[in-house]
């Protein structure tokens, strides 16, 4: 694994009803900073499940190494929940400062989750920036991550 996050600057966005208007600030916001960003929806206010968003936006950050998924629902939870059911990725639920900054520092999270009926816009800005200016920091955290990834396998 590497220490390397010069890809992260390509994201997927993806939301359920509840999370759409907080997904909506936040792929408005990286589109201002100048990241690639691709919005995989949902784009009404219409009920919708969860985990086709978690799906699609897991299946995107897979095929695509380096990049970064961003996930929104009522919570947060349910998001983080199905995508770590898929192999590859590491969904972390962001609720502070310190959790945005550690989500990669020591997991290398490759998709965040974030409450859009828990947290202001302001807060998910914010913890979106702070996330992207960390850096994995690889030694010892390399090794639980590899024990995680060996999880993966049957
Ligand atoms: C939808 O009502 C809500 O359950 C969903 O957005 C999410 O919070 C689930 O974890």
């Amino acid at each position: 694994m590497s220490n390397d996050t010069s890809g992260s600057s390509r994201f997927y966005f993806g939301s359920d009803h509840a999370g759409r208007e907080l997904k909506d600030v936040l792929v408005a916001h990286a589109k201002n900073r100048g990241f690639a960003v691709e919005d995989l929806g949902t784009y009404s206010d219409d009920s919708v499940d969860y985990p086709d968003y978690a799906e699609k936006v897991g299946r995107a950050v897979v095929s695509h190494p380096g990049s970064t998924g961003v996930l929104v629902c009522g919570t947060g939870i349910g998001m983080s929940i199905a995508a770590n059911k898929i192999r590859g990725i590491r969904a972390g639920l962001l609720y502070n400062e310190s959790t945005a900054r550690l989500a990669r520092q020591h997991n290398n999270a490759n998709v965040i989750a974030m409450g859009g009926r828990e947290i202001s816009p302001l807060q998910a800005v914010t913890w979106f920036d702070i996330f992207v200016a960390t850096a994995f920091e690889g030694g010892r955290h390399e090794r639980r991550l590899e024990k995680i990834a060996r999880l993966e396998t049957p």
